[in-house]
């Protein structure tokens, strides 16, 4: 086990994607308030954009089973040289559930850039603004 374990289980989860076309496997993992991981990854379709990424896959798992308070999530990809972050409509999709989001971007060997969501998706609209939150 790496030293975070949310790191950890995003890695595992990446190993589970479904992503015949791309062939761009992630993985995610999110951390509840009350301490429980979820684990979400990309769900490809042949007609492609039906695609659902990792985050989001994690973010909906999270809901149905009870959870709608979380505190972070790690992801991750195949890709060793840079960290890289959620698409912009993940961002969007975590922002539904606070701006108080740690977001580690993983790399394959399990080392992290440690950043937050209001760091990637500043000035953003959020439940907030339509007076429902
Ligand atoms: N993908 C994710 O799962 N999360 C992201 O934040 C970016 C992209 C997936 C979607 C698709 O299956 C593959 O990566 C290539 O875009």
């Amino acid at each position: 086990m790496l030293a975070n374990p949310l790191v950890s289980k995003c890695l595992q989860a990446r190993d589970m994607a479904y992503c015949p076309y791309s062939r761009f496997p992630v993985g995610a993992a999110i951390l509840t308030a009350d301490g429980a991981i979820i684990t979400g990854c990309n769900v490809e379709n042949a007609s492609y954009g039906l695609t659902v990424c990792a985050e989001r896959t994690a973010i909906q798992r999270a809901v149905v089973e009870g959870h709608r308070r979380f505190t972070a999530i790690a992801v991750t990809c195949d890709i060793k040289d840079s960290f890289v972050g959620p698409c912009g409509a993940c961002r969007q999709v975590l922002m539904e559930f606070g701006s108080d989001w740690t977001v580690y971007l993983t790399k394959p060997d399990g080392s992290y850039k440690e950043t937050s969501l209001s760091e990637l998706l500043p000035l953003a609209f959020s439940p907030a603004h339509l007076g429902k939150n």
